[in-house]
């Protein structure tokens, strides 16, 4: 098959610099959390990678669930309709949940996640996303862990994908425009 390589324009973030960077998240969480077991909950498919090396760079005791919701669909456009794929296994009564992400694109995934959560009866919701648009915003959202502030362009990799590819791609980069036509 095709090398992946081809298609990569530039490279926005490095397979060491999430790999820091998630570390000093796990830091900052463990601090936050000492004493209490975290419910962290991937969003699929996005969140696959973060939540593998975000977990394994935590001391704390977690559980591990997993929710799938898609807004995008194929394209590359939010539409804002978020529908539930795949729905909890876990019973969030008085349960500190932790939403793990791979991006904050609008805002309007996780804003609807956040409020479906909280009624749920949990003892505390927070969000940790790898990446995040600040110029994408349509929502404003509060977010406790952030990687890294990315500019508004469409950018795969490390779990973002476009058209379900190149969520394999090890690092955070945008395509080239061949891709595209
Ligand atoms: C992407 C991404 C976030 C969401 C962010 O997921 O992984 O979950 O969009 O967009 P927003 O802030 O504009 O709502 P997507 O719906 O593409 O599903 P996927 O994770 O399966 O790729
Ligand atoms: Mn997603
Ligand atoms: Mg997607």
């Amino acid at each position: 098959s095709q090398d992946l390589g081809t298609d990569i324009e530039r490279i926005l973030v490095t397979e060491e610099q999430i790999a820091s960077r998630l570390r000093e998240l796990a830091a900052d969480i463990d601090a936050d959390y000492a004493g209490k077991d975290i419910l962290v909950v991937g969003v699929l498919k996005g969140a696959v990678m973060v939540m593998a090396d975000l977990a394994r760079a935590l001391h704390s005791h977690v559980t591990m669930d997993w929710m799938a919701v898609s807004s995008y669909g194929s394209g590359t456009q939010s539409s804002g309709v978020v529908r539930i794929l795949k729905d909890l296994d876990a019973d969030l009564t008085d349960r500190h949940v932790l939403i793990v992400e791979d991006i904050i694109d609008s805002g309007l995934t996780l804003s609807w996640l956040i409020a479906n959560l909280n009624s749920r009866g949990p003892a505390s919701v927070e969000v940790c996303t790898l990446l995040r648009k600040p110029e994408a915003a349509k929502v404003d959202i509060d977010v406790k862990y952030v990687g890294f502030d990315v500019p508004n362009e469409f950018v795969v990799g490390y779990g973002l994908d476009y058209s379900e590819k190149y969520r394999n791609v090890p690092f955070v980069a945008t395509l080239a425009p061949h891709v595209y036509s």
